[in-house]
């Protein structure tokens, strides 16, 4: 490396493993992991990795550089993976579910509980409720503890505002807190997506056309610069085939990107519609049958699954296996909310994908980082460790990866790194 070429915000030396995640093979680095061993990373002006190579090479660097300072991270010979990416979560709500949690553990079902007008509305009716500030000390705090877990891009859904008023302050709340380096929680990056097809409002409950009218005509014009993608409940509960082909056509028209949370307590067809409309993912697939996996894979739809709904719900674990098998790639997230998964931790979605859903390590760590990335259609920036991609990076209190989803129910994590 020439004098003039080391142009450094930042240099992360003594990186006892650096899992890359690569998705071309780096020089030095090994398996389908692309593991490099005493590695430095180094991090030009602009936040982008510019350089992955042996950390002995660094001093040598260093001694014969122009540029008279440069921040050295230790990572004192740790772990250090790409930030997780988790693509679906609605953190951003008031209030909490552990009343009809335990009404569950007596045997009342999630869709019985949605039929009485409980579940998602009860949580509509605490975020109506709660002040602009409340919500955002709220998201403000849960987005503390994502970070803590080792998440550096966390995709937020509206949902439970399902009115103009208060799907719109939802959508301000979380795009204010975007790497936004005045809150508490540092930098992070957040993904807005627009969820107003969650559930029919109770004033709504005769009319639910009139609903339907309303996200289609008013909400989705409104918010298209304020929201990345629009996502839709397809489910005998929730809204049908039909009612989200018209909103997710419409919004497609007006420039979102599409996601569909799709077959998760039914067969109701969400994933067959969202390879239809070219959807970027669908989420949960409990019910997908193997044509639907066929038809996402021949239109490379992400298949996102979610372990923190079965692990709530009780329900059985969809087979991870199965969707690799269909061909499909295959991402992990925590569906974080205070229904039907309410945890911010990747880590044990990864082990409970590897314990409960048939994925070894590397599907898993790849389905959490790189394949987050492409349920988001940003692996062209994040995802992975190498050059020209941006440097967030998780470290971990560990020395070797194969730890990671063998010591479980502890967090890992000792700092994620965004430069
Ligand atoms: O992904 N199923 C719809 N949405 C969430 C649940 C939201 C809730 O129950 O509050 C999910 O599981
Ligand atoms: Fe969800």
């Amino acid at each position: 490396m020439e004098k003039q070429q080391l142009q450094a915000r930042a240099i992360v030396r003594n990186i006892g493993q650096l899992v890359s995640i690569a998705q071309a093979p780096i020089v030095g680095a090994s398996g389908s992991l692309q593991v490099y061993t005493n590695a430095a990373i180094i991090v030009d002006n602009e936040g982008a990795i510019s350089w992955i190579g042996p950390d002995h090479e660094i001093d040598e660097l260093l001694a014969c550089s122009e540029q008279q300072t440069v921040n050295i991270v230790d990572a004192y010979g740790c772990v250090v993976t790409p930030g997780f990416v988790d693509s679906h979560t609605h953190l951003v709500f008031a209030g909490d579910r552990a009343e009809e949690f335990h009404l569950r553990r007596q045997g009342m079902s999630y869709g019985e509980l949605l039929r009485q007008g409980r579940g998602i509305l009860t949580t509509m009716n605490a975020t109506r409720n709660a002040s602009q500030e409340v919500l955002l000390d709220l998201a403000v705090e849960r987005l503390a503890s994502v970070r803590a877990h080792g998440t550096t891009t966390v995709e937020i859904k509206t949902g439970y505002g399902l009115n103009m008023e208060v799907e719109e302050r939802c959508l301000q709340i979380i795009n204010s807190l975007n790497c936004n380096p005045s809150l508490p929680h540092e930098h992070i990056r957040v993904v807005p997506t627009f969820l107003g097809a969650h559930s029919v409002p109770p004033e709504y409950r005769t009319q639910r056309a009139a609903y339907v009218e309303l996200v289609v005509e008013e909400m989705l014009p409104a918010f298209a610069e304020m929201a990345r993608f629009c996502d839709v409940y397809c489910e005998n509960e929730a809204f049908s085939v039909e009612e989200c082909r018209r909103i997710l056509t419409r919004a497609r028209d007006l420039g979102y990107q599409l996601k569909v949370h799709a077959d998760q307590l039914n067969p109701s067809g969400g994933s067959r519609l969202a390879a239809e409309l070219g959807a970027v993912s669908a989420d949960h697939l409990d019910h997908a049958s193997d044509a639907d996996l066929d038809a996402m894979r021949e239109a490379g739809v992400i298949a996102t699954l979610l372990p923190g709904c079965s692990y709530t719900l009780r329900s059985p674990y969809p087979s991870a296996r199965r969707l690799l098998d269909h061909g499909l790639t295959v991402a992990l997230a925590t569906d974080y909310n205070p229904g039907t998964s309410y945890s911010e931790n990747m880590q044990m979605m990864l082990g409970l994908a590897m314990s409960a859903m048939g994925m070894s390590l590397e599907e898993a760590l790849t389905a959490t980082t790189i394949n987050g990335a492409r349920a988001l259609a940003l692996q062209d920036q994040i995802g992975s460790i190498e050059v020209g991609k941006r440097c967030e990076l998780a470290l971990w209190s560990i020395h070797d990866y194969h730890e990671i989803g063998y010591h479980f129910g502890v967090n890992l994590i000792q700092s994620i790194l965004v430069l």
